[in-house]
């Protein structure tokens, strides 16, 4: 009973009576998109016509599919979905494609499933259709769950009438308790005392939750001196890497489509609070100014980010030439606010090495948000990024920051880095043979475009090799002073407030 009452919730979202009879579509356009034109069900695609079509129709009418709405497809949409990969003579349905698309996903996207998402029979996670949508490619998935409650908590699994009890919830971020579950499942965050029940939630995608929130509190914070410290040790860190990757030391590019558009739907779906939480700033420096404005932390199950971290590693990889590298972390999704600002720094040397910053989502920007890299020679770039828009950098070594702050709307942003295979020493390398070298003197260099204009060619130099992203402020960096002069220049101004605390006591 609790299937069926689960399938057709589901299904009524597109088509509600005989499912399988009339959801058969030859545009992706014609599936069902909300009103922000991201997909509003997950859908089970499969091959309309021919034998496939009858083979698919008879397996999936007998499958459990776990809220996916299943939609036949031809014409463009087969093609588009699965070109020419319909056998016309398959001898049993494991021969016939099929693939899940997310729930979220942009309609720009809908024609991009990681290949993940595709039904494969040779995976032994997917022997049978059964299987295929009981797998991670569509029903299974991993959901997280934070205490910031002040409170005792457990959870339980919510079957009809019946509670689980799984685990004690535990505080914060790392304490995140993920559980591997099925689409249509229901969670309680309870507190075991009094029965009080603080959250309840029917998992429909990949996220976290949180029950209740982290807090940074706003408040006045005069971090001059501070700020001036940080930088020098900044410039002094950067000093440190010998070894390069790029001409540059950056480059823009942009995402695979499949790889964005899995970003997107999650993105989407864990947008809002409380799945979008504060992102906790304790004791973890000044770097992104908390104090003033919120900031934000979409938090990633880790399947998720693995699969994103392999398929972004070839990406890199490319970028990178020769040297093998391997994966050392992913960090997000964090979401700046209106007012965010994130002082230059560089990353931590022995894990990050090259590495990309992902932007998934920005939106209501009244000037664009320029991400600031400084390059071999420390000329300062300012990159122009949009969703979907990645930048290579050499992490430890180039410095790079966004002093300016965001004016208007949010900006959603990821992080994910590499290094040299098995090695925490690579900074005190040599450049193996074929590296690009450092391009330190371009010659004379002059604005030929407007101060406000960013990533497209304002500052023109006599080798061209530099590229179009020089930032109109025409600065090169010479010590951690000039790093502090730009954050200085950029920011609100310091009155001497009397209320202003120093930065040593908070
Ligand atoms: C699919 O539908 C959209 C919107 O109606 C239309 O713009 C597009 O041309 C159609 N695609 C094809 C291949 O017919
Ligand atoms: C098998 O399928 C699962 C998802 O169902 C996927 O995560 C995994 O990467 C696949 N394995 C291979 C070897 O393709
Ligand atoms: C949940 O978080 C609160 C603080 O926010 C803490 O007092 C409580 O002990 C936490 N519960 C568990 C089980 O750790
Ligand atoms: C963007 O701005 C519009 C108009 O001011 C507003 O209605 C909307 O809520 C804003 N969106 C976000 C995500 O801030």
């Amino acid at each position: 009973m609790m299937r069926l009452l689960n399938y057709l919730t589901f299904a009524s979202i597109f088509c509600s009576a005989g499912a399988l009879e009339s959801n058969v579509v030859s545009n992706l356009s014609d599936l069902p998109f909300d009103e922000n034109d991201h997909l509003n069900a997950h859908i089970l695609a499969f091959p309309a016509s021919g034998p496939c079509g009858a083979l698919m129709k008879a397996q999936i009418e007998a499958t459990f599919l776990y809220g996916h709405v299943p939609v036949a497809v031809e014409g463009d949409a087969a093609e588009k979905l699965f070109g020419s990969n319909i056998p016309i003579k398959p001898s049993a349905v494991t021969d016939c494609p099929a693939v899940c698309l997310d729930r979220g996903v942009d309609s720009s996207l809908v024609a991009y499933p990681l290949p993940e998402k595709y039904y494969n029979p040779e995976n032994e996670t997917h022997q049978s259709l059964e299987q295929f949508v009981a797998s991670k490619s569509c029903g299974r998935v991993e959901f997280g769950f934070i205490n910031y409650s002040g409170k005792d908590l457990a959870l339980y699994w919510v079957n009809g009438d019946a509670e689980t009890y799984m685990y004690p919830f535990l505080q914060k971020e790392r304490n995140t308790r993920f559980v591997t579950t099925f689409i249509g499942h229901t969670f309680r965050a309870k507190d075991p005392e009094t029965g009080e029940v603080l959250l309840e939630h029917t998992v429909d995608f990949n996220g976290v939750m949180g029950v209740s929130n982290h807090i940074n509190y706003h408040r006045k914070r005069d971090i001059r001196e501070e700020v001036k410290r940080t930088m020098a040790g900044e410039w002094t860190k950067h000093l440190q890497v010998k070894r390069t990757f790029s001409a540059l030391g950056f480059d823009k590019g942009h995402l695979p489509n499949d790889v964005f558009g899995s970003m997107r739907a999650f993105y989407y779906n864990n947008r809002a609070p409380p799945n979008r939480l504060m992102e906790e700033w304790d004791s973890k420096g000044l770097y992104v100014n908390f104090w003033e404005t919120d900031c934000n932390f979409i938090q990633i199950p880790w399947e998720l980010k693995f699969i994103w971290q392999e398929r972004l590693k070839d990406v890199v990889q490319e970028w990178v030439g020769e040297t093998e590298i391997e994966q050392t972390d992913l960090y997000g999704m964090r979401q700046y606010e209106t007012g965010a600002r994130l002082l230059t720094h560089v990353d931590r040397i022995t894990t990050h090495a090259v590495s990309l910053i992902v932007n998934v989502a920005q939106g209501n920007l009244t000037e664009p948000w320029t991400v600031e890299v400084y390059d071999h020679a420390n000329r300062l770039h300012e990159v122009v990024m949009e969703p979907g828009t990645i930048v290579y950098y050499e992490s430890a070594k180039a410095l790079h920051g966004r002093n300016s702050p965001l004016a208007g709307g949010f900006y959603a942003n990821l992080f994910t880095h590499y290094r040299p295979i098995g090695d925490p020493n690579w900074y005190m390398k040599d450049n193996p043979e074929g590296t690009p070298a450092p391009l330190l003197d371009v010659g004379k260099c002059e604005l030929v475009g407007k101060p406000n204009e960013y990533s497209q060619g304002a500052v023109k130099c006599e080798n061209d090799a530099i590229g179009p992203h020089l930032s109109p402020k025409m600065i090169t960096a010479t010590s951690g002073d000039d790093l502090y002069d730009l954050w200085l220049s950029v920011g609100p101004s310091f009155e001497d407030d009397e209320n202003a605390v120093a930065s040593d006591e908070l």
